[in-house]
């Protein structure tokens, strides 16, 4: 089994960061996520060195693919930044102690009080979405006596070849300032003026999950050449953030470039603008989620009832589905695995694996080869470390699966499982209804 880092031990078991997946699903329970520390660690190293050609860079996480305490400890102590996009996500890292001046606060619709947390918090960057946010962060700003540090988030008009949900630098999106009629240039104009704010610089993402990277040097074209208009205007934009969305390999035939390749790809496309249009190349900062955490995840979960329905499917049921992974329901995403407990048997029979939603669409994979499964089998769903915890949902009152990281054959929980008790932990009955008057 060539997957990832994953190996076959001597009992016939799959092994992750040397820790057996039978052994980890009877001590942790099931559905569980299995997050490979050394995975996120090199992927994190691989970014840090891809970009090493440009003069000043940073790499910064997206915590929307997965963040915990624990998730933003190991971030802050590999040297990277973070992204986040919303006040709880802003809230986890700062209790983990997250360092606040290398956070960049993201979202299209952040409210007053996310703001004010960010302007208290002092984080890095506030990377303004739009004109109502820009006027409204320099009013709150300057009533606090605070300097809000900013990027503003353009929309470059370029369609990245991936799913439409997922596909955010097209034009007509809700997220950014467009590029295209000037807008972005008053804005940039606007911001300058206003009190309290400081522009450092301008930002862009253009998709998620990118096979095809011919967008970015397109992308780096048009932010740069932006820049450099900006700039005949006497504003100094030093800081270009291009996001994330690299692809990776859920799939065996999925074929991603590599974070080595990416960072050339960028390097390369971001000297030939700065050539061009004869500007310096700004510092650059690009903020990877999935690439760095979801190959390094998988989840394991128990086989229930098999059903084999005569001249159609055999369906073999999990503890888990859409409420750990809603990925294949909501992008009609694609996911391989394997039985855990049965990896050095032959693959010889059809399957299509099910949860346990009430729900037709919760299915986890259509048709995946495997040894004949029994109830009680443990089946490791590939893949799974990046938007799959941090979409997790509570649907059918099914509490969520805990995180355990796997490390030269330790595990620790990074994330407990929820129990029933939390289910009702924030439910209310009036009292009228007790006391059995409607
Ligand atoms: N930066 C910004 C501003 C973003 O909006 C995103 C992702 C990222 C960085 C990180 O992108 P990544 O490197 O992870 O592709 N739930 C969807 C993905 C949504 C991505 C949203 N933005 C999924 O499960 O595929």
């Amino acid at each position: 089994m060539n997957y990832h880092n994953m190996s076959i031990n001597n009992k016939g078991h799959l092994e992750i960061g040397g820790c057996d997946l039978v052994d980890l699903a009877s001590e942790y329970g099931t559905p569980l996520y299995v997050l490979d520390e050394e995975l996120v660690v090199d992927r994190a190293e691989q970014y840090l060195q891809a970009l090493k050609g440009l003069p000043e860079y940073e790499i910064a996480y997206a915590s929307k693919a997965f963040i915990s305490l624990g998730m933003a400890k190991l971030i802050a102590n590999l040297g990277l930044c973070i992204d986040v996009a919303s006040g709880g996500e802003l809230y986890i890292v700062l209790k983990a102690g997250f360092p606040a001046e290398r956070i960049y606060f993201h979202g299209n619709n952040k409210s007053i009080e996310e703001l004010k947390q960010a302007l208290n918090a002092n984080v890095g960057r506030i990377v303004v979405d739009n004109l109502y946010e820009l006027e409204l962060l320099s009013k709150l700003a300057t009533e606090s006596n605070r300097t809000a540090n900013i990027l503003i988030r353009l929309t470059p008009g370029i369609d990245a070849y991936t799913h439409t949900y997922i596909r955010t630098g097209q034009l007509d999106s809700k997220f950014g300032i467009s590029l295209a009629h000037d807008q972005a240039f008053e804005a940039v104009k606007l911001a300058v003026q206003l009190r309290n704010i400081e522009l450092k610089g301008v930002h862009c993402h253009i998709g998620s999950q990118i096979f095809d990277v011919s967008s970015y040097p397109v992308a780096v074209d048009l932010m740069m050449r932006f820049i450099s208009k900006v700039k005949k205007e006497g504003i100094e934009l030093r800081e270009l953030n291009l996001g994330g969305g690299l692809g990776i390999r859920y799939i065996p035939n999925d074929q991603p470039v590599s974070i080595g390749d990416f960072g050339e790809l960028l390097t390369k496309s971001l000297m030939q603008a700065a050539q061009k249009y004869n500007i310096k190349i700004p510092k650059i900062i690009v903020e990877p989620g999935r690439s760095i955490v979801g190959e390094a995840g998988t989840t394991l979960y128990r086989i229930g009832a098999i059903k084999e329905i005569k001249g159609g499917r055999t369906y073999a049921a999990v503890d888990g589905g859409m409420t750990d992974n809603i990925r294949v329901a909501l992008y009609q995403a694609r996911y391989h695995g394997a039985a855990a407990n049965k990896a050095a048997s032959e693959n010889e029979k059809l399957y299509t694996i099910v949860g346990k939603s009430c729900e037709s669409s919760d299915i986890l994979i259509s048709d995946i080869y495997l040894p004949k499964l029994e109830a009680g089998d443990i089946l490791a769903v590939f893949v799974t470390g990046a938007y799959n915890y941090s979409m997790a949902n509570n649907y059918n009152a099914i509490p969520r699966s805990p995180v355990v990281i796997a490390y030269k054959g330790q595990s620790e929980l990074l994330i407990e499982r929820e129990t029933y008790q939390d289910l009702i932990r924030l439910h209310k009955i009036p009292a009228r209804w007790c006391k059995n008057e409607f």
